[in-house]
C-alpha cells in the first residue's frame, strides 16, 4: 500500500477535502499518516482504518520524505518552507498541494483531470512529481466551458466574477457575518418601521459601514451591504493577480498551442462559499446555439445545463443552488446582439470543492490507476 501523508487537514480545504475522501472510501487504497505544525506526537483525531494514530511532524523532513505521496492543503508559506528542502533531502515521491506557490513551474502540473487527464498521465510518464490544484475561479471556468475549450470553439473570453468570501479564507468568511450583524443588530429594532423609512435606514446603514467599531480585521473594508473590485495583489499592468491567472493558468492546463486570451474583473461578493463568474465567449465561428449548448452538457458529469429563462435562471444559476455540491450549472447563454461569434453565459461553482479539494482527492486515484 503506498504511503500517503496528509498536512493541512485541520484547515478549511482540508476538512472539504477530508469529508470529500471519507464520503468515497478514498482512504481504504492508502496507509495514511496525518501531519500537523503544531501538534506532532498527539492522537490522529480520526478513525481511519490503515492509519498512524500518532499525528507527525510536518517538519520533519526525514518523515516526511518516507512518505510516497504527500498531500498538502497546508497552504503557501508550508510548501515554500518545506517543498525545496524536501526535494533536495531526496524525496522521490509525488507533490499533490493546493497552494499557487508551485502553479506556473515548468516542474508542475495544474491539475483538473476533467479537462486535462491526458496531460496529468503525460506527466506521469515523464516523471513528474509536482501536481498543484488550480485557481478556483480559472478550475471552475474550465469545467463550465470544457465542451468550448475541448471542440477549440474560443478565441477568446472576457470573465466577469463574483467571488466568494471563502476564497478569502475561514477567517473572511466569519468575518462576514459580523460585519452583516453589526449592520443589521443596529438597524433592525422594533419601533422602526424599514419600509417607511428605508431612507433614513440606507443612511445608517452607509454609517455603520465606516463605524470605527466596524469588524474589517481580515477584509479591511465593508463586504456586506459592498462588493470589493480587486482580488489579490496589483500587478505593474493594471490587472489584479487573480486576473492575470485566468489566461495563465487555463492555457497551461490545456497545453494550449495557440494561446487563448482570458481577461476580465475579479470582483469579492458576499456569497459565502460559490463562486459565479459572467463570460463573454468569442466563438471562432458562428456555431448553432443547440450545439454549443449539447457540447457544453455533454463534456462533463458535473456541468448542470440551466435554460436560459427567467424562472430557472434564478432557481439554479446561483451560489446558493451550487453550495457544497459539485454541479457546475451554467446558464445564460445566448448569442450577443454584438454579433454570431458573441457568447454569453453565467457558471457558478463551489470554490472548496471543485475549485479546491475535489482536483486533489481525484489526482490520488490517478496515481493510483498509473
Ligand atoms: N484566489 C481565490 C479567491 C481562491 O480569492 O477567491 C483560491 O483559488
Amino acid at each position: 500500500m503506498l504511503k500517503l501523508g496528509i498536512i493541512g487537514w485541520r484547515g478549511m480545504v482540508g476538512q472539504v477535502l477530508m469529508e470529500r475522501m471519507t464520503h468515497e472510501s478514498d482512504f481504504s487504497h492508502f496507509e495514511t499518516h496525518f501531519f500537523s505544525t503544531s501538534q506532532k506526537g498527539e492522537k490522529n483525531p480520526f478513525t481511519i482504518a490503515n492509519s498512524n494514530p500518532i499525528l507527525q511532524d510536518a517538519y520533519d523532513i526525514e518523515t516526511v520524505k518516507k512518505m510516497d505521496i504527500i498531500l498538502t492543503c497546508q497552504g503557501g508559506d508550508y510548501t515554500k518552507k518545506v517543498h525545496s528542502e524536501l526535494r533536495a533531502s531526496g524525496f522521490i515521491g509525488y507533490w499533490i498541494d493546493a497552494a499557487s506557490t508551485l502553479r506556473m513551474e515548468d516542474k508542475a502540473t495544474i491539475i483538473l483531470d476533467p479537462i486535462n487527464k491526458n496531460g496529468i498521465q503525460s506527466a506521469l510518464k515523464n516523471n513528474q512529481l509536482d501536481f498543484v490544484g488550480g485557481n478556483c475561479t480559472v478550475s471552475l471556468m474550465m469545467l463550465a466551458l470544457g465542451g468550448l475549450f475541448k471542440s477549440d470553439s474560443i478565441e477568446w473570453i472576457t470573465s466577469m466574477t463574483y467571488q466568494a468570501a471563502s476564497g478569502a479564507g475561514a477567517r473572511h468568511m466569519n468575518e462576514l457575518l459580523g460585519q452583516m450583524k453589526f449592520v443589521t443588530d443596529r438597524v433592525i429594532k422594533p419601533g422602526i418601521d424599514q419600509s417607511s423609512d428605508i431612507l433614513q435606514v440606507e443612511k445608517t446603514v452607509k454609517n455603520l459601514l465606516s463605524d470605527p467599531q466596524f469588524p474589517k480585521d481580515h477584509f479591511g473594508h465593508p463586504i456586506a451591504f459592498n462588493l470589493l473590485p480587486w482580488i489579490d495583489s496589483e500587478l505593474p499592468n493594471g490587472q489584479s493577480k487573480e486576473e492575470w491567472k485566468a489566461a495563465a493558468e487555463a492555457n497551461k492546463i490545456l497545453q494550449s498551442k495557440t494561446f487563448i486570451p482570458i481577461d476580465g474583473t475579479c470582483v469579492r461578493v458576499s456569497a459565502m462559499r460559490c463562486h459565479s463568474q459572467a463570460l463573454t465567449i468569442k466563438l471562432k465561428k458562428d456555431i448553432p446555439l443547440n450545439e454549443i449548448e449539447s457540447m457544453i452538457s455533454e463534456h462533463n458529469p458535473w456541468v448542470e445545463l440551466v435554460a436560459n429563462n427567467k424562472e430557472s435562471s434564478l432557481k439554479k444559476l446561483t451560489p446558493e443552488y451550487a453550495s457544497g455540491s459539485l454541479k457546475i450549472p451554467v446558464g445564460r447563454i445566448r448569442k450577443m446582439n454584438l454579433g454570431p461569434t458573441y457568447l454569453n453565459a453565467f457558471t457558478v461553482g463551489d470554490q472548496l470543492l471543485w475549485g479546491a479539494a475535489e482536483p486533489l482527492r481525484r489526482m490520488l486515484h490517478i496515481i493510483l490507476e498509473k
